[in-house]
């Protein structure tokens, strides 16, 4: 039987999963719910999800494409002590949220550019984003949340390392 990872636990998958959209496995099968669907047909990024690493857009994947991945929800984001992840938690201290829709999706797509680029331009934070819709916020309190993430990571990475460092 094929297998699927998400958020770090593995789940056997049916014949009929495999016949299912991923969007729909997730939010149908594993009751994810905060991976939202907007739209349906990969126009909107509301259902975005990382699949190892890449932000996809999860409506438009076949659970057949998404076998033997490793795929991370918005609920994959916090830390094992329940914590925010720094860039939910730059979200909300840039006011990068309002109805809330688009939010998980613009979180993942975030996380996917700063896996890759620990200190993104504007400009490629833009670029990153642009398959992300949001109705409420005009976008610049969102891109201001990612910038106030990467700074936040940064300051975690260099405490983490200087804690390591003489030891
Ligand atoms: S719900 Fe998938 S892109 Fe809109
Ligand atoms: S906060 Fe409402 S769609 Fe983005």
């Amino acid at each position: 039987m094929e297998e699927i990872t998400v958020n770090g636990k593995v789940f056997k998958v049916s014949e009929s999963d495999l016949k299912m959209s991923l969007i729909d496995y997730l939010r149908d099968r594993l009751d994810l719910t905060g991976t939202k669907n907007g739209c349906n047909i990969g126009v909107c990024g509301a259902c975005t999800v990382l699949i190892d690493g890449n932000s996809k857009r999860s409506c438009v994947v076949p659970m057949i494409k998404a076998v033997g991945k490793k795929i991370v929800t918005i609920e994959g984001m916090e830390a094992e002590d329940g914590s925010l992840h720094p860039i939910q938690q730059a979200f909300i201290d840039a006011g990068a949220i309002q109805c809330g829709f688009c939010t998980p999706g613009m979180v993942l797509s975030a996380q996917s550019l700063l896996l890759k680029n620990k200190t993104p331009s504007r400009e490629q934070i833009k670029k990153a984003l642009a398959g992300n819709l949001c109705r409420c916020t005009g976008y610049q309190q969102i891109i201001d949340a990612v910038e106030i993430a990467a700074e936040l990571i940064g300051k975690e990475e260099s405490t983490t390392t200087s804690k390591g460092g003489g030891l």
